[in-house]
C-alpha cells in the first residue's frame, strides 16, 4: 500500500471528525494518528452533559491506538474549523508528550485541508512531565 502522506493524514481527520459528538460546544475535532509502520488510527471529540468529563480528539484516537496494541506514532493530525488549524489543549500534549514524543503535529481548518500547520510534540510542551519519580521518603 502507498505511504500516507502529510495531505492523507489530514484527510483522514477531517473524515473522523464528522463522527464528533460535540452538542454542547458545537466545535467538532478529527485526530489521525500514523503508526511507523503505516496504520492510521483516528478519533474525534466526545463530549458529556457533565461538562468537564469531555474527551478530546486527540485523546480519543491516542485511547483507540493504545488499546488496539498501536505505538510508535510519528505523526499526528487534527483538524476543526478554526483558523489555522486547532492547537491540542494541555491535556492532549501531556499524553502526547508520553505517548507520542517523536511525533510531528499536523493541524489544519477543516475549511482550508490543504494549509498544514507543523509542530513537534516537544515545542507543544516543553520540559514534560513523564515519569512518577520513585519515592524514597
Ligand atoms: N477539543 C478537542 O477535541 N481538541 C482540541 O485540541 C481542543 C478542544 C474539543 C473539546 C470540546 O469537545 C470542544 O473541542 C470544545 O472545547
Amino acid at each position: 500500500m502507498a505511504r500516507t502522506s502529510k495531505r492523507d493524514l489530514v484527510r483522514a481527520a477531517a473524515k473522523a471528525r464528522q463522527r464528533a459528538v460535540a452538542p454542547y460546544s458545537k466545535f467538532k475535532v478529527g485526530a489521525a494518528l500514523l503508526t511507523r509502520s503505516g496504520e492510521t488510527v483516528t478519533g474525534a471529540n466526545v463530549e458529556s452533559a457533565s461538562y468537564g468529563l469531555t474527551c478530546c480528539a486527540e485523546r480519543v484516537a491516542l485511547f483507540n491506538a493504545l488499546t488496539a496494541g498501536k505505538r510508535n506514532f510519528v505523526a499526528v493530525a487534527v483538524v476543526a474549523r478554526a483558523p489555522g488549524g486547532p492547537m491540542p489543549c494541555g491535556a492532549c500534549r501531556q499524553l502526547l508528550a508520553e505517548y507520542a514524543p517523536h511525533a510531528v503535529v499536523w493541524v489544519a481548518d477543516s475549511r482550508a485541508l490543504r494549509t498544514i500547520r507543523e509542530f513537534s510534540v516537544r515545542e507543544l510542551l516543553p520540559a514534560a512531565f513523564l515519569d512518577v519519580p520513585a519515592d524514597s521518603d
